[in-house]
């Protein structure tokens, strides 16, 4: 075991812990690695074995190691040192076995542990005292500490949390680049703390730390049955910080917030989430966070009561810029300002440098698209303000840009009476690098890719959201579930949703289950608890993470509310043993429903909602399975198999009247084995029917590609896919769209707009009481797993790809489709074309997965691996060249178009240049 030289056979080429990017520090539980292995072997000799090790960094000399463990783990396996202790930092490396021996050590991966007990923390929280924000909006309180270091400092932490959004310098620098910190939780259960290395910015001398607060999502704006309501959480804002300073000599020394601390307000007169900021440059204080400025106007702060148990590092990772776009400026008419076209729909705001003079007023409003004569489209905002002021001090350039908000827009018109010098947009999200990369012969189909991409962008800001425009922007948990998959492949965002899940658990009633969002803000109107395919997001969003990730933590996390929710759901079957009838959401936006009314969907709403019950208590027993607990696992399959047969016996006839009625019976295992291939074809001949017309809403849209591939009827499914009429993806593509809208026929295709009117629900009133539409909603952007699966066709065949499904289905009038994914084992890609010599394909298969191979095969087909006849239907990891001769290619014809179906490209306009990201 000892003595290891770096032989041949396999090298470990990365090694990561479980912390998510961006994230400084690891809240409790013990340490997770994962690495990946490379080759000189050809084929990979395969992982025998594996030795970790734990080192202390505090000096003393503690060193902890797994020994030899046999097997090929290689994700998301337990560190052998137990949990961290508060401030611990620990390195990690690993080294492999295989037939040729040990590997070399891999790199080491350092784990650094959060504050961790509430009695960590030593000051108070403080705020502005007597703050007006308490009732009403208005400045965002200031707050300044002056210290001075006298010893030179090794190394600096800042902990920090907020009622509220905080943005913190030290001498006028900003800490981090995180926006919006420390997010949104329940905080009256769970609140989050950051982690910032500040030790660049601590020499010797006087110091000054600075914060401002903000509204957000505390004390700001949420939910749109209340326009002048806020404050959800509590009236008071405040700032709980603590500096903790490790000088060369040992020595430690620690400023936190406390009653010593001053207050002030300054520049930000109003920020809100949904509104928009308001900036007086009349009123900013020139470098009140840096040394020399004199706070003597300055007030005491006010300490404000925080239970400090509440607080947990924040594992998820931040919000942050993630990209600068470039737009199109066009002049309106005399004193009317100018238009902005970002080219994308985006998450964030417009940055302008303006030249005026003092008092000159700036405006800058958004709208995600335009009105046929060219004006911004803001119906759709609700009462959302979505407007940013600013009011100058002098006539220099100076840069504008909004604090504590963010707009969904693509236009943006901006007001005043100054010189425009510089514009751009900034887009912001939590989630960051692509996890995967899609491109194929059809650009439609790429643009459709791109659009979903930035739809999850777009709203994965702190939660996943519906929208990021109108005065909304909640964790809708049908949303969720629907397009978790898919989000999952194409960004690394287990932590995000792994945070997301332990809101989701606090917020679960035991009696009435799981809310429709999360955090639970809705106090009133519609049923929220248990509502089928929303509150299902507790059992099908770990599923899909752990399918992507082939971590089981998340279902050990979330195995209770798994559990809880389907217990909720068991306590309300009647004596047929099915869900009574309720109030459902339901196949929500079901392009056959009344537009007013969403939830009177083609599918029967009680069918749906025993199905997904079926469905919740199968991806609960199968969890607990994962996770060696086959007593947990008993229950819940029978109870899904009971369901299951009284959903089939009632609804049988039913469901093969409809998309989604077959969908769900052949995806969420409703029809028994014996009657698929006739819920196969019957799907297929409605689609087939409706030459592919989308008729399927929030529930049904997942399933409806997966259920006609799993029926062998691809022909059906590309023609719902490729079609470019209304209802379809790429209708919204040939419309201009740049994100995954909410309606189908958001706009018409002769240019209008959906007036989004909604009468109140559940009952049938007939006044419209509202509105609804949002060019930003990712549900139907769920089709994207299937694209990967089966255009370009590459899956998990098991958990975190440790096999992978290699099934591409080409069609006709596509003649190449390439995809790759990092999976936890490196990168894996598939690229194919279809040529005269037949179908080639390009495999990349990491070091420790294998590939599973469904080839579109015809009676005439020979196949050759890397030059040799095939045998088998598994292939090791490497690079592989097969090539298909005769391949099935599925026939494909255009859907017959009537011509009021085509999209007008009304809001296409320019696309901006991307300049990052
Ligand atoms: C949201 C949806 C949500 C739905 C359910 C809408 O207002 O935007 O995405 O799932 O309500 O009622």
């Amino acid at each position: 075991m000892t003595g290891a030289a770096a032989s041949a056979g396999l090298v470990v080429a990365s090694i990561r812990s479980h912390q998510a990017d961006h994230v400084l520090t690891s809240g409790a539980g013990p340490v997770r690695l994962t690495w990946t292995l490379r080759s000189t072997d050809r084929p990979a000799a395969p992982q025998l074995a594996y030795e970790m090790e734990a080192v202390a960094t505090d000096g003393s000399e503690r060193r902890w190691t797994s020994g030899e463990v046999s097997g090929d783990a290689q994700v998301a396996v337990t560190a052998p040192d137990g949990p961290l202790d508060s401030r611990e930092i620990r390195s990690y490396r690993v080294r492999v076995r295989s037939t040729a021996g040990w590997s070399g050590w891999s790199d080491t991966v350092r784990v650094e542990a959060g504050l961790l007990d509430a009695a960590d923390w030593v000051g108070d929280a403080i705020t502005l005292p007597a703050d007006p924000g308490s009732t009403t909006p208005s400045p965002s309180p200031m707050l300044r500490q002056r210290f001075v270091v006298d010893r030179p400092v090794r190394r600096a932490r800042l902990y920090v949390t907020s009622y509220g959004l905080h943005r913190i310098t030290i001498d006028g620098s900003s800490v981090t680049g995180d926006l919006l910190g420390p997010g949104w939780t329940p905080y009256g259960k769970r609140i989050l703390a950051e982690t910032y290395d500040v030790t660049e910015l601590l020499g010797v001398g006087e110091h000054v730390v600075g914060a401002v607060l903000g509204d957000g999502w505390y004390r700001g704006r949420l939910g749109w049955e209340r326009e002048t309501a806020r404050s959800t959480y509590g009236t008071q804002l405040a700032l709980l910080a603590q500096l903790e300073l490790t000088h060369d000599d040992g020595t430690k020394s620690i400023v936190a917030t406390d009653g010593s601390w001053r207050a002030s307000t300054g520049a930000i007169r109003r920020a809100d989430l949904y509104d928009g900021c308001d900036i007086d440059l009349r009123r900013a204080q020139a470098d009140w966070d840096r040394p020399g400025f004199d706070p003597s106007t300055w007030r005491s702060v006010a300490v404000v009561p925080l239970d400090t148990s509440l607080i947990e590092p924040r594992v998820a990772p931040p919000v942050r810029v993630i990209a600068s776009l470039a737009c199109m400026i066009t002049p309106l008419a005399v004193g009317r300002g100018w238009r902005l076209d970002a080219g994308q729909n985006v998450t964030g705001w417009v940055r302008i440098r303006v030249r005026g003079s003092t008092d000159a007023t700036v405006t800058v409003r958004h709208a995600e698209v335009l009105e046929p004569d060219g004006s911004l489209h803001t119906r759709s905002l609700r009462s959302a303000k979505a407007t940013d002021t600013y009011v100058l001090a002098g006539s220099d350039p100076v840069v504008l840009e909004p604090s504590f908000t963010f707009h969904g827009f693509r236009y943006a018109v901006i007001r005043g009476d100054i010189e425009l010098l510089d514009v751009s947009v900034v887009a912001i999200s939590s989630v960051d690098e692509p996890r995967s990369r899609f491109a194929c012969s059809d650009p439609m189909l790429e643009r459709l890719h791109e659009n979903v991409v930035w739809s999850l962008r777009d709203n994965f800001v702190s939660v996943p959201s519906d929208c990021p425009q109108r005065d909304e922007r909640l964790g809708w948990t049908g949303d969720a579930q629907a397009f978790a998959a898919t989000a999952s492949l194409l960004v690394d965002s287990q932590a995000f949703w792994s945070s997301w899940l332990r809101d989701l658990e606090l917020e679960q009633d035991p009696v009435l289950g799981v809310s429709t969002v999360v955090p639970d803000v809705v106090v009133s109107g519609e049923p929220r608890y248990g509502r089928a395919g929303w509150s299902d997001a507790a059992t099908i969003v770990p599923a899909a993470v752990y399918e992507a990730y082939g971590d089981p933590e998340i279902l050990r996390a979330q195995l209770p509310s798994m559990r809880a929710h389907v217990d909720s759901l068991d306590a309300r079957r009647g004596s047929d043993g099915l869900l009574p009838e309720a109030f459902q959401f339901g196949d929500w936006l079901d392009p056959d429903a009344p537009s007013d009314r969403p939830w009177l969907a083609k599918a029967d709403g009680r069918y749906i909602a025993n199905a997904f019950l079926v469905h919740s208590a199968r991806l609960t027993g199968t969890a607990a399975r994962v996770l060696g607990r086959p007593d947990v696992a008993e229950p819940y399959e029978h109870l899904a198999t009971e369901v299951a047969a009284a959903t089939w016996t009632t609804w049988a006839e039913h469901a093969v009247t409809n998309q989604t009625g077959c969908a769900v019976a052949l995806e969420l295992g409703i029809a028994p084995d014996a009657e698929r291939p006739r819920v196969g074809e019957a799907l297929a001949a409605l689609v087939r029917e409706a030459d592919g017309r989308v008729a399927t809403g929030f529930l049904g849209t997942p399933l409806v590609l997966p259920a006609l591939s799993a029926a062998g009827r691809f022909d059906a499914a590309y023609l719902m896919l490729l079609r470019r009429q209304v209802p379809s993806w790429l209708y919204q593509v040939a419309a201009g769209a740049t994100t995954v809208w909410e309606r189908w026929d958001a706009i018409r295709p002769d240019g209008s707009i959906h007036d989004g009117r909604m009468r109140p629900f559940p009952d049938d009133a007939e006044d419209a009481d509202g509105n609804m539409l949002s060019f930003n909603h990712y549900a139907y952007g769920a089709v994207v797993d299937w694209i990967y699966r089966h255009v370009a066709g590459i899956a998990p065949a098991s958990p975190g790809y440790r096999s992978i499904k290699i099934a591409p289905r080409p069609v006709e009038g596509l003649d190449r489709a390439e995809a790759s994914v990092v999976t936890p084992y490196g990168q894996a890609g598939i690229s194919w074309a279809v040529g005269s010599d037949g179908l080639r394909i390009e495999l990349v298969v990491p070091v420790g997965t294998s590939a599973v191979l469904d080839l579109p095969v015809s009676p005439d087909s020979v196949v050759t691996l890397d030059g040799d006849p095939l045998a088998g239907t598994v292939i090791d990891a490497g690079r592989h060249d097969l090539l298909v001769t005769n391949p099935r290619i599925v026939p494909h014809r255009e859907a017959a178009a009537p011509s009021a179906d085509t999209a007008q490209p009304a809001n296409a306009g320019a696309r901006g240049a991307i300049e990052a990201w």
